[in-house]
């Protein structure tokens, strides 16, 4: 079962005026991602397109389980050394644990020397596991984060430990990540090398980290293969029904911004990810959406006026999930003031419930645009669904917009130029 119910209806001129697109504007974008679709359904067994095959992918499921289960009883702290794509899957399915989950898992994605290093003194190593995750085995920052770690090992006396206190994930072939592994007895773990950083999640990548927070990284798959089949079996499936919306509304209504902004703190990281997906993937050759992150409720005290009032370049995509009635409830008692008799009797699953449905609505009538992804609950295979989703519809608008959605070709000159500077100094 889909784990997740898409509706456009706001994305309309019925419903958002002057700023929603028409019927007949919708169905000829929607004609227009069939391409993309093929391409999606011609892909599904071929090699080079291991992220089609994830969804359906059992067999790796118990070992990274195991491995999962040796980490969980060696530490209290788990340190996750990736950026990117490396990093930004893992930490979307670990928000689905709570803060106080043990063992912690730390992702340290943002080099900072200081943090860093605060880090490291802070850390017990002999309850301590890192996992560094890099695809090249080659990106300056969690090689550095990690070279300090082993030195950090050794400063330690910990030398002999770090074979079983570090572990890879890394794609076969030479690499300066594979190197320092095998110098250290690391064990390596492969990254298939056909998969991008940013559509890895699913596999190892994501899944070991959420592993050792205790989650079902099978449901996670399981929700993402009832996404991947309905796009390889029905003509008009949510993710292309999305993109469709999405050009529809940037070609005839100037949408330039495309804001997520879910109901849910364990979604949060959800926005990041997609911020990564939607921004590398389709960011190329001049063309582009620019993401924006923003959280409910919070972000109505913050970010909502823009969206109202600001330029009308935006699709805001509101997730809710199935909240009412959900977390503590409001006692009649403390809520008799008159001010506060709306809240009386209910719950802050309530409280919440009506800020994203009002928020909608505020939405649309002020002429924006909005997208409703609705979930029965937020858990492992909704969140496999959602990025599922989300994947697949950056592919399929990759393809309407003619850009390659993988690849990052412009970040190249950065990285030359920082190898250059280090050199010279
Ligand atoms: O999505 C991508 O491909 C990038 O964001 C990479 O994940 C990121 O640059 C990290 O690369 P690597 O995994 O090779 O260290």
């Amino acid at each position: 079962m889909i784990p997740l119910k898409q509706s456009v209806e706001g994305c309309f001129a019925t419903r958002a005026g002057a700023g929603g697109i028409s019927e007949d504007q919708f169905k000829t974008a929607l004609a227009a991602t069939q391409r993309g679709t093929d391409k999606i359904r011609q892909a599904v067994n071929h090699p080079d397109w291991p992220l089609l095959r994830l969804p359906g992918e059992t067999s790796d499921l118990m070992s990274l389980g195991d491995i999962a289960g040796l980490i969980r009883n060696q530490s209290d702290r788990v340190i996750v050394l990736g950026i990117g794509g490396s990093s930004l899957g893992g930490q979307t399915l670990a928000a689905l644990a709570p803060d106080w989950a043990k063992p912690q898992v730390i992702f340290t994605d943002n080099l900072d020397p200081l943090a860093f290093a605060d880090l490291l003194t802070a850390t017990d190593f002999k309850r301590s596991t890192f996992i560094v995750i890099s695809k090249s085995g080659g990106t300056p920052e969690p090689l550095a984060q990690l070279v300090a770690t082993l030195d950090a090992f050794r400063a330690r006396g910990l030398e002999d430990d770090i074979g079983a206190r570090v572990i890879a994930i890394s794609q076969p072939g030479d690499n300066p990540l594979r190197r320092l592994a095998e110098r250290f007895s690391i064990a390596v773990l492969d990254h298939d090398a056909a998969l991008g950083g940013r559509y890895s999640a699913l596999s190892c990548v994501g899944l070991l980290p959420a592993a050792v927070l205790g989650l079902d990284i099978a449901k996670v798959r399981v929700g993402a293969k009832a996404v991947l089949d309905e796009v390889i079996n029905t003509p008009d499936s949510g993710p292309a029904q999305g993109a469709a919306a999405v050009a529809a509304l940037a070609e005839d209504r100037g949408v330039t911004d495309l804001v997520m902004m879910p109901y849910a703190n364990r979604l949060e990281r959800l926005g990041m990810w997609y911020r990564q997906l939607l921004g590398e993937s389709l960011g190329k050759d001049g063309k582009g959406l620019t993401p924006v992150a923003a959280l409910g409720p919070v972000d109505q005290h913050s970010m909502l006026q823009l969206f109202l009032d600001g330029p009308a370049n935006k699709l805001i995509t509101v997730i809710t999930a199935d909240i009412e009635g959900a977390g503590p409830p409001l006692s009649r008692d403390l809520t008799d003031d008159p001010a506060l008799t709306y809240l009386s009797g209910k719950t802050i699953g309530d409280l919440v419930a009506a800020q994203g449905r009002a928020t909608m609505d505020a939405l649309c009538a002020q002429g924006r645009p909005v997208r409703h992804i609705q979930l029965t609950q937020v858990d492992e295979a909704s969140m496999g669904g959602l990025m599922m989703h989300f994947m697949l519809e950056t592919i399929i608008l990759g393809d309407m917009l003619e850009v390659d959605p993988f690849g990052q070709p412009a970040v190249e000159l950065g990285k030359t130029l920082t190898r250059d500077y280090l050199q010279k100094t």
